[in-house]
Formats: structure tokens, sequence, C-alpha cells
């Protein structure tokens, strides 16, 4: 008997399915959509997972496909396109896949995979800076778009270029002076911490390396107006295990929560040295925000008390992609750390023990105090969420609304509505109706979740799973 579990696996099917036709049109929209939403919804996400016989074996990794949502006057043209990395291009010619990627070895055994080089599928977030359209990975440099055509440029630097940095998918923008600050990992005999700072105009100000203390895999971080914050959690990545070609890079990294966190703490501008703190082990996807409070930091995130949705053979991120449910045992939930930065000392609060992921704040107060905090969520444990809850940093309070077991809603993109009071705007959600396998793009207002979604645009097919957004206001 299909169990409800494996029902709303089986539904959400369309989430794990390559998408390679490239679309053009309008779509049917229900509801109103407000006037004042005039701009481009940009989304990054794997869009290949099988190519020449062969599938990827995690639903976290797929060539990158950026879909645009152009608002104007109500309406909503829709696109998608492929980055063309390298990668992608190499493989189109062959038929088939012939690079490595971080959860899958290349086809050929160990002799194909020794030193494994993980190719960039520029397939995770997505951001516009003068002009163009950057599309990151975890590896290598981002790829360049035209922002109006989606046309790939190419590698694009965006740091200093004596060096060879891969920089994180995740950058932050100062909320108030627009600096750009990028995070670089590099896994060796050592592991380094490259933190580079670029102003509004894209001129470098400043770049520090830094020696880890421990080999962590890390996909996002923390800013404030002065700080920078590493969670350095217990996932460890076994070198030679990798290198020898017998791992890919996920299945060369483990869980050691016995080890703990530990948190690192840089000054933004490089004056003195960083501070390493040690606290309970939790594992973390994406943070919230975080600022100076004093001499404190606040810093809110996700976490979750172990990655089993993400490690391991049985991980459900793995097991989607035959179809099948898999472990997800642990709620995303909300967390603070507290960090006294002169008494070298961190506490933590629990925000909320709700399932929780995607976090996004109103992206003007970025590194500076907000008050709330926008969510995917859903009910239990499970890693595909069906709902968006908003909460309330002064008052505790959470609202949230559900659009049905059998849908998905992915991570909530912030549009302020320059009418309104401060962090009030619209969230832009992309979902997936699995009754009718087909996806649409929601549109709620932040401050008013239960009542809904003001418009749906439906789309005429399903989509991938998409990581993550950016919006580009067309009166910015
Ligand atoms: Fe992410």
């Amino acid at each position: 008997m299909q169990t409800a579990a494996t029902a709303t696996i089986g539904s959400l099917a369309g989430l794990a399915s390559s998408m390679m036709q490239e679309y053009d049109y309008f779509p049917e929209v229900r509801g109103r959509i407000p006037l004042e939403l005039e701009g481009t919804l940009y989304r990054n996400g794997p869009g290949r997972f099988e190519l020449g016989g062969v599938r990827k074996r995690h639903l976290l990794d797929g060539d990158g496909m950026i879909q645009a949502f152009d608002f104007a006057q109500g309406r909503v043209r829709y696109r998608n396109r492929f980055v063309r990395t390298r990668k992608y291009q190499a493989e189109q010619g062959a038929g088939r896949f012939v690079m490595p990627t971080w959860t899958t070895r290349a086809p050929g055994g160990m002799v194909r995979n020794v030193g494994n080089k993980i190719r960039s599928q520029a397939g995770v977030t997505v951001t516009l800076k003068n002009g163009c359209l950057y599309a990151f990975d975890e590896v290598g440099l981002p790829y360049g778009l035209d922002p109006d055509t989606l046309e790939t440029w190419g590698e694009r630097q965006v740091g200093p270029d004596d060096i060879h940095i891969d920089y994180k998918a995740h950058t932050k923008t100062d909320g108030r002076n627009g600096h750009w600050l990028l995070l670089g990992v590099e896994h060796g005999p050592r592991t380094w911490l490259d933190l580079v700072v670029r102003d509004g105009k894209g001129r470098q100000l400043g770049h520090q390396r830094v020696a880890s203390p421990r080999p962590s895999y890390i996909h996002d971080w923390f800013f404030t107006e002065r700080h920078v914050v590493i969670l350095l959690h217990p996932v460890e990545l076994s070198l030679p295990r990798f290198l020898s070609g017998l791992a890919s890079f996920t299945d060369s990294l483990q869980w050691r929560p016995k080890k703990g966190n530990m948190v690192a703490v840089l000054d933004r501008a490089g004056a003195g040295s960083p501070v390493f703190l040690e606290t309970d082990a939790c594992f973390m996807w994406h943070s919230l925000n975080a600022f100076d409070l004093g001499d404190s930091i606040v810093a809110d995130f996700v976490g979750y008390d172990a990655p089993d949705h993400f490690l391991g053979e049985k991980a459900a991120f793995r097991m989607i992609m035959d179809g099948k449910p898999g472990l997800q045992q642990n709620k995303g939930m909300l967390r603070r750390y507290i960090i006294n930065v002169p008494g070298k000392c961190l506490a933590q609060d629990s925000l909320s023990e709700e399932n929780h992921e995607f976090p996004m704040v109103d992206p003007d107060v970025a590194g500076h105090r907000h008050r709330f905090g926008h969510y995917t969520t859903a009910p239990g444990a499970t890693v595909f969420h069906h709902g968006l809850a908003r909460v309330d940093m002064n008052s505790g309070r959470r609202e949230a609304v559900f659009v049905g077991d059998a849908a998905h809603l992915g991570e909530p993109v912030f549009v302020r509505d320059p009418s309104s009071a401060a962090e009030q705007g619209w969230l832009l959600t992309l979902g997936l109706d699995a009754l009718t396998a087909t996806s649409f793009l929601a549109v709620f207002r932040s401050d008013r979740l239960s009542d809904g979604p003001l418009a749906r645009v439906l789309l005429t097919h399903s989509t991938p799973l998409s990581f993550h957004g950016y919006w580009h206001d067309r009166h910015a």
C-alpha cells in the first residue's frame, strides 16, 4: 500500500524532473497583480538532471537554469534559459555527462575522477550588479549573463585576479550602502576562507584570507555593519577520499556532531585577528540576517540538529531522485546566536521549533537590525514545504499560510512596497501544484499572509526545484 509519505514524494517528482525546453510566453494570471509591482524576478536552480542515460544522484545537483518573470502593468512574461557554462557546452556537444559535479562523479570510475575537479554549473544563486546578471555555483567564478536577454556572457572575475577563489553561491549586499561581500572557501591541506568586499560600483575595497580551524562544508554565512560571522558546523570533508576519485564531494562529507559548532567572527574591514568560538552542533543551510547590537552580534538562522535530509544514501534529497521518500527527521528550527565579541562568548536562543527553510528579510535591512523573518514552512520535519511563515522578532508572533498538501512552495523573495512601512511588501514564491503537475508563481502580501495569494501566475508546465531568486525593481 502506498503510504502518505510516498504519495507526497511521488507527486513532487516534478521537482526532480529536467526541463530542457526554453520558453518565452505570457502565462495566465489568476487574481490581481499589484500595479506597483514592476520589475523582474530572476530565479536559479538545476534545470537538467540527466544526460546520455546518466542521472545526477542528488536533487541539489544539475545544470543551472535561470528563470525570469517580468512584471509590468499587471501582466507577467515568463522565460527560462540555461547558463551556457563550459561544462554545459562541452556536454551538449558530447551528448553525455563527462565532468564531475559536487554530488555525482564523472562516468568512468576512479580513473576519470582522480583529482576530482568539480565543474561549475552556475545553478545556485542569481544577483544583478551594475548591469550584469551573475549566476553563482559553489566552485569557481560566477557566470555573467545579459539581464535582458539571459544570454550567457561567460565567467566574470569578482575579486582579486591574482589568486583563484572558489566563491560561495551566497553573497551579501549591505542594505544601506550597497557594498557587496563575497566569501570563498579553499579546501586543501589547510582550509582557507577568503572575504572580498566591493563597493556599489564594483570597486574592490578589501580582501582578507583567514585559515579555518576545520575543513567544514559551508553554504551560507552572516554579515553585520562591522563583522562577518561564519558558522563552521561539523560537516567535515575527507580530502583523501575526495581527491582519490573514490567518492563525490558530498559523499566525502561526514557529520561529526560530537565536535560541536565553531563560529568564526571576522572584522569586516580586516582589522584585528579573527575570533573562534565553540557551541553545540547544528547544521545550517541558510542565515536569515545578522546585526550589531552594542558590542554584540545577533545572528538569526535556520538550524537542524542533524543534516539527515542531505548526507547519506538514504537522505531525502538523494532518494527523491529515485521517486522515494528518504530520511528527513530533523526540523529546520529558527535559532539565534548572540555573540559578545569583546567577551568572546556566545549564547543561543530558540525563536521557533516549527519547521522552516529559505529565510528572507527585506533586502533594505540586510546586515542591519530586522524585525521580520520570512520563510517556507511545513508541519513536521519534511524538507518539502507547502507554506509560508512570517515571524515578528519583537513579539515572537508567527503567522503562517498553507496552500495544500499536494503542493510545494519555494523561497519567498521579498519585494518592498514603497508606500508601506519598513519591512512590509510582497512575497513572490515559485510553487508546484502536484495535482495538475504544473508550476505557478504566487504573490502574497507579507503582512497579510493568511489572506492567501493576491495572484497566481499559472505556468503551462512544471519547473524543477529552484533554489534562490533576486528581485530587480524597474524603478531602482
Ligand atoms: Fe542556498
